[in-house]
């Protein structure tokens, strides 16, 4: 068997003679200066996420030097290289769109390039699962590193987080409980700091997702941006590097089947963003590994949420990282996790714990037997209105309305809803339940988080905090209320939702996991013969969102292209 190659002599371009191949590649490369020495080194690749657009990562840069510094110490090359970042605010028409383009670049750029193992920096919300979905497809030694958290901010007296606090100050200021000035002044602390929303949104539900997974260094996901451990993270990452490159540690021996049912376990026990099961849904199928949403459901009602953090509870991504992190909350779950399961130490989970001391005293992670939430933060529906499933987060939801039957109020399309949600003449009431159609992976496309639907002005201004509300959307971690997101199939591919009529009746009941539209079958078929499937747009066919439109997977199968998920070997996670 031959040896695989090594540094330089990894992925050479093909001119069709292998050593003028190298002799002009390491021509080239002295162009940068480095020596022969150093060429001979293990090289290790660190993705470069920085983007002047993009404030979750204004630390890149200072944490590429300290990737680098570990990197050396340790005796390897490292080499920087640009892929795709992206910020939610600064991607039209959603992150999602574009979230399996930048794990397609990531996957490429780490495939062609001469790379022993790389360090790969994620941290605003979709970078953390594009890199793992491109790492896992390549299969090179890997190491995950976050950005990290924001610190909070402060306004009269009370902490701030993004975006929890963005969404519950634009809701008062919608009900005119808060002037044009205030929210203006809040607009400047909402941030305060460079790094990644700092309550349980999405970037630090898949930061502690992935930790739990293996494949970050333990600690490495709640430590703030701003820290200075943060940049001993780093080199401590670019060390550990090396180290993969000679062990030839791969993903696919990391993320195994116990790893992602570890990080689904997390995700529920840490009350997470209902985002982080599509991107872990999409991170998995790349491993030929199908996550069951009923099988998740039956995982989320023995596993409670543990985690007392915004927005379902009161602390920030900060006080987690004071608790201890992540081992506080594994130490906790331990009964419930695959301690065996290797990480990028090299060492297994349970191995890593041990070497962590418990703090003292800390009242961020709640004991399994005193939770903050008696089930997982998630749980799955089925129903004539979604025979592909929806989820709700029940965490960050009203008790009162878990069982629930109201009058649909209807709205076709994102700028329907945007049209019409503040009409004072809008006939709604506040035990309706609104519902947006054609929000889903292709509807929008790209299924943006518009599953937050705005309670309607009028509404609002009269006290109503709550309502049930139904889409093909996704909905920000940082957001809360009673809200069912992921419906599938979605309505633009005439998936039941498609049928609603305003008026029609449904019935939520997430006690028993159904959600039903209450009309009779046979006018539900002459509907269904009546459906018309959206026009399309005059760009959608071409370039990346014909591959798009002709290749995205509903929200069950985790929105990644079809293409790109690996054959499904098994289902997991692997409930009695
Ligand atoms: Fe980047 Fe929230 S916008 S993590």
């Amino acid at each position: 068997m031959s040896t695989p190659k090594r540094g330089m002599r990894r992925n050479l371009t093909a001119y069709g003679d292998e050593e003028f191949s190298l002799f002009l590649r390491r021509a080239f490369i002295k162009a940068m200066g480095y020596t022969d020495d150093a060429l001979e080194r293990p090289i290790i690749g660190i993705t470069n996420t920085y983007s002047g657009f993009n404030a979750c990562h204004r630390t890149v840069p200072e944490l590429i030097e300290a990737v680098k510094r570990g990197v050396m110490l340790a005796g390897g090359l490292p080499v920087e290289f640009p892929t795709i970042t992206l910020h939610e605010s600064f991607a039209y028409p959603t992150s999602m769109y574009l979230r399996n383009l930048m794990a397609i670049d990531a996957e490429e750029m780490i495939r062609a390039q001469p790379i022993d193992s790389v360090v790969l920096i994620g941290g605003c919300d979709k970078t953390v699962p594009a890199l793992l979905m491109g790492a896992a497809s390549a299969n090179v030694p890997a190491i995950l590193m976050v950005t990290g958290p924001m610190l909070t901010g402060n306004h009269k007296g009370e902490r701030l987080g993004a975006c929890t606090d963005c969404r519950r100050f634009w809701a008062r200021y919608r009900a005119s409980e808060i002037d044009d000035h205030e929210i203006n002044e809040v607009n400047s602390k909402l941030c305060p700091t460079a790094g990644t929303c700092m309550v349980m949104g999405t970037a630090s539900t898949m930061a502690l997702c992935a930790e739990a997974m293996g494949m970050m260094l333990p600690g490495g996901a709640a430590i703030p941006a701003v820290f200075a451990e943060r940049m001993r993270n780093a080199e401590a990452t670019g060390a550990r590097a090396v180290a993969l490159a000679k062990e030839r540690l791969t993903p696919d021996r990391i993320m195994t089947p116990e790893a992602i049912e570890n990080a689904l376990r997390v995700l529920l026990a840490v009350g997470g963003s209902t985002n982080a099961i599509v991107h872990l849904t999409a991170i998995a199928g790349r491993l030929g590994l199908a996550v069951d949403l009923d099988s998740f459901d039956r995982m989320g009602r023995e596993t409670p949420v543990l985690v007392d953090l915004k927005p379902t509870g009161q602390h920030y991504m900060e006080d987690l990282y004071n608790a201890g992190g992540l081992a506080t909350i594994l130490r906790e779950l331990k009964p419930l996790l695959h301690g065996k399961a290797l990480t990028v130490t090299g060492k297994t989970l349970e191995q890593n714990l041990a070497e962590v001391r418990a703090p003292e005293k800390q009242e961020v992670v709640k004991p399994l037997r005193d939770p903050v939430f008696k089930e997982g933060g998630i749980a799955v529906l089925r129903g004539n209105l979604a025979p592909d499933g929806a989820i709700i987060k029940q965490s960050a939801a009203s008790e009162k309305l878990m069982s629930h039957t109201g009058r649909a109020v209807v709205f076709e399309s994102l700028d329907d809803l945007a049209d019409r949600i503040d009409d004072p003449q809008l006939d709604v009431n506040a035990d309706d339940v609104l519902v947006l159609k054609n929000a889903g992976p292709k509807g929008a496309p790209g299924m943006p988080e518009a599953g937050y639907i705005p309670i309607p002005r009028k509404l609002a201004q009269q006290g109503v905090k709550d309502m049930v509300r139904i889409s093909d959307a996704r909905m920000s971690g940082t957001a809360f209320g009673s809200i069912v997101l992921h419906v599938a199939p979605e309505s633009a591919i005439g998936g039941p939702l498609a049928l609603v009529r305003n008026g029609d009746r449904i019935r939520l009941d997430v006690p028993h996991r159904r959600l039903e539209l209450l009309v009779d079958e046979a006018e539900l078929t002459l509907r269904r013969k009546q459906w018309r499937a959206p026009a399309a747009g005059a760009e959608d066919n071409r370039g990346y969102r014909k591959l798009f439109f002709d290749t995205v997977q509903q929200a069950d199968r985790g929105c990644d292209f079809d293409f790109l998920a690996a054959k499904v070997t098994m289902r997991i996670p692997r409930m009695p």
